[in-house]
């Protein structure tokens, strides 16, 4: 008997732990609070009812679905670290958000944010705030295709334990003070996506000495100038580099000491995009010399083609010993 009794009292405690556990709130009033208000801040109209197209696929606006009376660690978008209970990742890409983040948001009362994204919205042509200097454990930062406007602040490159960053945008600007302190302090970057970004008055010598660990850099369209640091092409990680749309830029293959990745070889899977670059190409490089097979004669060429799959070779216009290519 007493042996039942025993077991139906394990059986209560099991079901008001489990209990517990389901329904505690990870989440603090003080941050699920913070992201209501921040929700406040846009509105959607009736479109937001139905799923939008972003990136080829469907979405829908994540925040319209937050409940003031659930806990927000259940939030689409919102992840939180099981343990400590706190917003550690904030993922509002493609979810129709339309005006601007103020300074006094409550955004940046989510001090443990690691990832934010809030990638292909519609921010009005707003700056972004030098408050996002905020999130200092911040490591993925992604405000690309926003509709943000101005100069990027100089503060987010104190955000140093950066792991990736993409800010591109077409009404963004960077200048070269940006570029010292994000070569200076971002050293652990290995993304960098700065598309359509406007850094003509970017000195392209600051682009040397970025973050060893790059894996992927874009500068696609940032409108560069001057000669291309060939010391980027020695990264040891870089496996995909893309400098198309950049008319104004030159520079020259090294000959030696390749980055490993972006090296031909038959395992290599580099990608480097070069249309509209002018890039002088010297025959003797190992890059070159690697090539399978011949190389194409400039009737083979597909003037609109870029996107240089190594190790083949789209375009060269001169079967000269030192070939200059405008891709
Ligand atoms: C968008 O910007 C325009 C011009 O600054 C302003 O009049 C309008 O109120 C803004 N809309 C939102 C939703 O912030
Ligand atoms: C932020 O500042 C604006 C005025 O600049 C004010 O209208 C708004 O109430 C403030 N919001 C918060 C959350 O303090
Ligand atoms: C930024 O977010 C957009 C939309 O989710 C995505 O397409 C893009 O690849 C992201 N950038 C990086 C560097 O991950
Ligand atoms: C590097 O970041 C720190 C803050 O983390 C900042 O005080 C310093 O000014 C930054 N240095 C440069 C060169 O950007
Ligand atoms: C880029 O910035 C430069 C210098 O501020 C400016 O002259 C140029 O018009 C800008 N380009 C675009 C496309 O806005
Ligand atoms: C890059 O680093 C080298 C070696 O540390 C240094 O001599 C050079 O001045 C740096 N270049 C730039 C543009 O910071
Ligand atoms: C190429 O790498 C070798 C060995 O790491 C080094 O001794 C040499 O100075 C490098 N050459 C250039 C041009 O960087």
């Amino acid at each position: 008997m007493s042996w039942l009794m025993w077991s139906y009292q394990l059986l209560c405690l099991q079901l008001v732990l489990l209990h517990s556990l389901s329904f505690a709130n990870l989440c603090s009033h003080e941050q699920s609070s913070a992201l209501l208000h921040f929700k406040q801040l846009f509105s959607f109209n009736q479109y937001s009812d139905y799923p939008s197209l972003c990136y080829t696929q469907l979405h829908y606006p994540k925040m319209k679905y937050w409940k003031d009376d659930t806990d927000c660690c259940s939030w689409d978008g919102v992840a939180c670290d099981m343990v400590t209970g706190h917003v550690i990742g904030l993922d509002l890409s493609c979810s129709q958000l339309y005006g601007s983040i103020p300074s006094n948001s409550s955004l940046f009362l989510l001090s443990h944010l690691q990832k934010l994204n809030l990638a292909s919205n519609d921010f009005n042509l707003s700056q972004i705030s030098s408050d996002f200097v905020r999130f200092p454990s911040l490591t993925h930062l992604n405000l690309s295709s926003s509709n943000f406007y101005g100069q990027v602040p100089f503060e987010i490159t104190h955000l140093s334990k950066l792991i990736s960053l993409d800010l591109s945008g077409y009404h963004l600007t960077l200048e070269t003070l940006f570029m010292k302190g994000l070569v200076h302090n971002l050293t652990g970057l290995e993304e960098l996506v700065l598309e359509n970004v406007n850094m003509s008055t970017v000195v392209s010598g600051y682009l040397t000495n970025l973050s060893s660990s790059l894996t992927l850099l874009s500068l696609k369209g940032c409108e560069l100038q001057g000669s291309f640091p060939d010391n980027i092409f020695r990264l040891p990680s870089l496996h995909t580099l893309t400098l198309f749309s950049n008319n104004q830029l030159t520079g020259t293959f090294p000959k030696v000491n390749w980055s490993s990745p972006l090296s031909p070889g038959p395992d290599s899977i580099a990608t480097i995009s070069l249309h509209e670059v002018s890039l002088h190409l010297d025959i003797e490089s190992p890059f070159l010399a690697a090539l399978p097979g011949k190389l194409p004669s400039p009737s083979q060429l597909e003037p609109s083609s870029f996107g240089l799959k190594v190790p083949c070779f789209p375009i060269i216009h001169s079967s000269r010993a030192n070939i200059e290519s405008t891709f």
